[in-house]
């Protein structure tokens, strides 16, 4: 097994040490390139660089695996639940059924926002988009939990990851309800983790509301698959905000924004609405062109990644979930799911597709799952951030315990004007 990797710039060759991980890529440590010789590596979109070590997320993009600290999505989909992922993500094992209930007793009693945070909601236009509301609010609990935003105390680090994980359900109701002007609903202790959000997103004060077990399991199923994915985009937001020190609200915050654009975490909006666009299944060839016309910006959404080259695995668990609930619902027929499935077999057999690996992902049949369930497509991208906090804030936590972290600093290659002396403006043409 190699140790170390030559680079031959002229007549000089550098060395640089190879590091072998315990499953994966191999990566050439070339953090003294730049000192040994002066110039600077280019990756744009860091398609070839690793920007950290991690022991939490394994994806292995051509075999279409992902593991949660060793253990495969699906069986942790299948057999475990949310919270249970949630305490796997973070402290690196599965919890004992005393360390499980221990945990979810602290989460369930963290649910509570400050009830200043209801005239804070005020402040929005009721046609907000939940995501600008949660962008917001989630900032903003580092101004009314300041007991818990000094990183270097292990204890407030602690209890600003189990206020995270507890108070984004709460968050993401009050966004939902504030949107469609009913009253927010307070969490209930005696519910389970998504039972208690589906209840506080669809209860209202004159009458009992009933959770139906198989949606609420079928949410929470949901929450695991989005937990966490390695590096994505939102994750890297969250350790490079993180590595200046910013408190973990702020830079929760930070992955809430960049979750929000449609190349990703965006995309379940996105993707519903191409389905709704594209209407009905004679209709799909039309679009298929499209997305393989070079000249044509539209891009299939919910369709290909920049890891997996092969099916994403969390989109077999999805379309699973989507069938059990739209049965559960009675809904025999869902038009949308129609278009879906003849867009998929279409696109898995067209020549563009399987040359550039492209296949559906996990964001291809959610928004179906979530539509279903009674949730307006403006908060698809709302319960993604919810499900993926877990995975921030445990990517953040493994940031900041690493005793070799520094702040994030990337170059760049300089392509402007080279030097040159200011022109007064009587001299300008
Ligand atoms: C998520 O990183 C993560 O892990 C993200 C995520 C997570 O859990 O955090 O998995 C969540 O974000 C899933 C992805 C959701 N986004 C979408 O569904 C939006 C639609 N998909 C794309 O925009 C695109 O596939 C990306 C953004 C996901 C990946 O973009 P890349 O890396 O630029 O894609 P690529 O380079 O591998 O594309 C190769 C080729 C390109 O054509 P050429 O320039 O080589 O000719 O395939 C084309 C692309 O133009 N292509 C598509 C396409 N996706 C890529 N063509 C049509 N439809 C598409 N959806």
């Amino acid at each position: 097994m190699s140790t170390s990797s030559k680079l031959t710039i002229d007549d000089k060759t550098l060395d640089f040490p190879v590091k072998h991980g315990s499953i994966g890529p191999d990566v050439y440590d070339i953090s003294k390139l730049y000192a040994q010789s002066g110039a600077f590596t280019y990756d744009p979109g860091f398609t070839s660089t690793a920007s950290c070590e991690s022991k939490i997320t394994y994806i292995d993009g051509d075999e279409g695996v992902l593991l949660y600290r060793g253990y495969p999505i699906e069986q942790l989909a299948e057999h475990g639940d949310f919270l249970e992922t949630c305490y796997l993500l973070l402290y690196g094992e599965l919890p004992s059924a005393a360390q499980k209930h221990a945990f979810v007793d602290n989460v369930t009693h963290h649910t509570m926002v400050h009830d200043q945070m209801n005239r804070f909601f005020l402040g929005f236009r009721r046609d907000a988009h939940p995501m600008a509301i949660m962008v917001a609010s989630v900032g903003a609990l580092s101004a009314f939990y300041h007991d818990s935003t000094d990183i270097s105390d292990e204890t407030q680090r602690m209890i600003a990851q189990i206020r995270m994980i507890a108070k984004m359900p709460t968050l993401a109701a009050m966004a939902y309800k504030y949107s469609i002007g009913q009253p927010f609903v307070y969490p209930k202790n005696d519910l389970d983790y998504a039972s208690n959000f589906l209840r506080m997103c669809f209860a209202v004060p004159c009458e009992e509301y009933k959770v139906n077990p198989i949606l609420a399991r079928a949410l929470d199923r949901i929450f695991t698959l989005h937990a966490d994915h390695e590096q994505n985009a939102s994750t890297s937001t969250v350790r490079l905000a993180g590595s200046s020190g910013a408190n973990p609200f702020a830079c929760i915050a930070a992955g809430i924004a960049c979750l929000w654009g449609p190349a990703h975490g965006g995309a379940n909006e996105a993707a519903l609405k191409m389905l709704s666009e594209i209407g009905t299944p004679d209709n799909v060839a039309k679009y298929v062109a499209k997305a393989k016309d070079k000249n044509d910006p539209f891009r299939l959404m919910g369709f290909g990644h920049r890891v997996y080259k092969n099916y994403d695995p969390r989109a077999r668990i999805m379309q699973k979930t989507t069938h059990e609930v739209l049965s559960e619902l009675g809904i025999k027929d869902d038009p949308l799911l129609d278009v879906a499935i003849e867009l998929e077999q279409i696109a898995l057999k067209d020549d563009y597709f399987i040359e550039k690996k492209l296949y559906p992902n996990i964001d291809f049949y959610s928004g179906i799952t979530l539509k279903a369930m009674g949730f307006p497509t403006s908060m698809f991208t709302v319960l993604f951030a919810l499900a993926r906090t877990v995975g921030w804030i445990a990517q953040w936590k493994e940031m900041i315990e690493d005793p070799s972290q520094k702040i994030g600093r990337p170059r760049q290659l300089y392509v402007g004007s080279p030097k040159r002396d200011y022109m007064p403006v009587s001299q300008r043409s």
